[in-house]
């Protein structure tokens, strides 16, 4: 069974191909010859993902799953959201989103925040929906250098480390991500 991976980064295909069942042929979006920007206008993680996934199902006429995640601060409502990726602006990198983050946390004692990963699977003309999250805290100021996007400023609960001070096997055991693709794993061990 062939099922696309609405990414085009190579990497998380290998990586997520290796977690899936031996009868799933796992694609990416260059794979089916989709190059051109897949619209992500919804308000919110699981709209974005179920978009993507139909977005390929339709013009393409593959079983898809897309995912999509964010940054949800408490004292900013759940800002970025689903806009972690342009928080600064629609060319803003990293550094960029994280500065802007914690200007807009300049004396706010409240740092609760989670990343949470939204998944929506189309599969067979029905879709289903998986969800990873961690919790934790935005600190003062960023700390260490591995990862990416916000992990210099985000503290998973009782870790009492950045994520960027975290190796990325153990990151994957606790995070958003891993929970939210391990979720979509058992799913498609049981259909396949
Ligand atoms: P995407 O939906 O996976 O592209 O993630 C959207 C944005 O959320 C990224 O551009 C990052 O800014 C942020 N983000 C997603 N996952 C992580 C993570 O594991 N650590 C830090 N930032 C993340």
């Amino acid at each position: 069974m062939k099922l696309v991976f609405a990414t085009h980064n190579p990497n998380k295909v290998l990586e997520i191909q290796k977690m899936l069942p031996g009868g799933i042929e796992l694609l990416s979006l260059d794979d089916i010859g989709c190059s051109e920007p897949i619209p992500e206008t919804e308000t919110t993680l699981e709209g974005n993902a179920r978009l993507k996934a139909k977005y390929v199902r339709e013009r393409y006429g593959y079983d898809c799953f897309a995912d999509d995640t964010g940054l949800e601060v408490a004292a900013l409502g759940g800002a970025p959201g689903v806009f972690s990726a342009r928080y600064a602006g629609p060319r803003a990198d990293a550094v960029a989103n994280m500065r802007k983050l914690l200007a807009e946390m300049a004396g706010c004692d409240d740092r609760r925040a989670r990343f949470r990963t939204a998944i929506a699977l189309s599969l067979d003309g029905e879709y289903h929906f998986f969800e990873g999250e961690v919790t934790g805290e935005i600190l003062w100021e960023p700390k260490g250098d591995q990862g990416f996007g916000y992990d210099p400023i985000f503290m998973p609960a009782g870790s009492g480390r950045s994520f960027a001070e975290f190796p990325l096997a153990d990151k994957n055991r606790i995070s958003h991500r891993g929970k939210a693709f391990r979720a979509l794993e058992s799913f498609l061990k049981g259909r396949v």
